[in-house]
């Protein structure tokens, strides 16, 4: 257990070391884990725990991620069922579904639950959102979250590579005093780094502002709006790109995450750090008020609604692969396209 004190704010991180692998085992192992759902985090998180030699079984229906599973080793009736029987023989049932997939087979998963059993997320979404999912959890059993700081593809490659990714945990609802263990061996289970402590409501907040903001719409957003002002003002798309996103991801941002942004600043030429410390107080200026605005429509449940309503379509998969098309025919991506392979680790010459 380390104790942080960040500007007077202590918090309680817990490393792997006060939950060894063993421990985990002891909580966990006179149980059934059944992991529902074989997206990123089902898989990442599933394979992890078999890896581990944790007692998991996979839940799914039957279509593209039965046949994903099958081909990761998962077999039918020994640890692979449909989502009703998964349910039925776990004690945990970790539900990873999509968040729309879990509105929908949200009827189902709970009247296979029973008396004891602890219902897992990896987002407080749908029980915080409970007005607009009906994900309203009987009262006994243990309800608990444990939320990766990345993407389930990274919990999986982390993992192989002997590293974590750091994640969140919560409890919810503790049924029988053990809410709290279960979530954390569990999070080790997995492959997590260290551990801290959240709710399902600031879990949910803090998850949706940053992924519409600094994670990902902001940073598209602000690639682009420089892209295109120096493509407007006659730079070649080279120019364009090299000085928006490559110099950004393989340069400067690996040296903020070694070590911090004044690091990297040190190590830019004095005219660079004077035009970014002078520069940086006004976008923060103009963003914050954005920022803060994106943040007041997720604690509404605006942000939830358009999802949901978004995400529960039909056609939900088509416009989303016409969306994401429309990024990838942008110049700016194009460009890259053509660009990373002429990285020297990519290229023969
Ligand atoms: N991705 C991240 O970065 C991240 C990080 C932390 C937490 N989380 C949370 O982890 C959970 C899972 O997310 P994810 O990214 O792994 O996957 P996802 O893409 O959101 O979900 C995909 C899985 O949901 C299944 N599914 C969707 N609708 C269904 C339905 N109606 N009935 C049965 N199965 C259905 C899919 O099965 P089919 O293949 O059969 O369609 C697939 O196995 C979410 O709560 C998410 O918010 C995600």
């Amino acid at each position: 257990m380390k104790e942080l004190n960040i500007n007077g704010y202590k918090e309680q991180i817990i490393e792997r070391s006060d939950y060894p692998i063993e421990k985990c085992k002891e909580i966990l192992n006179d149980k059934i884990t059944a992991i529902l759902g074989y997206g990123p985090q089902g898989r990442g998180q599933s394979l992890n725990m078999r890896d581990q030699g944790f007692n998991v079984i996979v839940g799914l229906r039957k279509g593209s991620s039965w046949d994903k599973a099958i081909k990761d080793g998962w077999i039918k009736g020994r640890n692979l069922f449909e989502i009703n029987e998964a349910t039925k023989k776990g004690d945990i049932i970790q539900f990873l579904l999509s968040d729309a997939g879990q509105i929908q087979a949200w009827p189902e998963v709970k009247e296979n639950l029973s008396e004891g059993n602890t219902l897992y997320f990896s987002h407080g979404f749908g029980v915080v959102f409970h007005s607009d999912t009906n994900i309203i959890p009987p009262n006994n059993i243990n309800v608990v979250l444990v939320a990766p700081k990345g993407s389930g593809l990274t919990v999986r490659n982390h993992f192989l590579e002997g590293r974590g990714i750091n994640s969140s945990y919560a409890v919810f609802q503790d049924f029988n005093g053990s809410a709290k263990d279960i979530a954390i061996a569990t999070a080790f289970a997995i492959g997590s780094g260290h551990l801290f402590e959240t709710t399902f409501e600031k879990e949910v907040h803090s998850d949706l502002t940053g992924e519409r903001c600094v994670l990902m719409g902001l940073i598209q957003g602000a690639f682009l709006a420089q892209y295109e002002v120096l493509r407007e003002k006659g730079h070649s798309p080279s120019e364009a790109y090299n000085e928006t996103i490559e110099e950004a991801l393989e340069s400067l941002y690996p040296l903020v995450s070694e070590k911090g942004m004044d690091w990297m600043y040190s190590n830019c030429s004095t005219t660079a750090q004077r035009g970014a410390l002078d520069w940086a107080p006004k976008f923060k200026k103009v963003l914050k008020p954005v920022i803060n605005d994106c943040y007041e429509k997720v604690v509404s449940g605006e942000e939830a609604r358009i999802s949901i309503s978004s995400n529960s379509r039909d056609d939900y998969r088509s416009q989303l692969d016409k969306e994401l098309e429309e990024i990838n025919n942008q110049e700016m991506w194009l460009a890259g396209k053509q660009l990373r392979p002429l990285r020297p680790e990519n290229s023969n010459n």
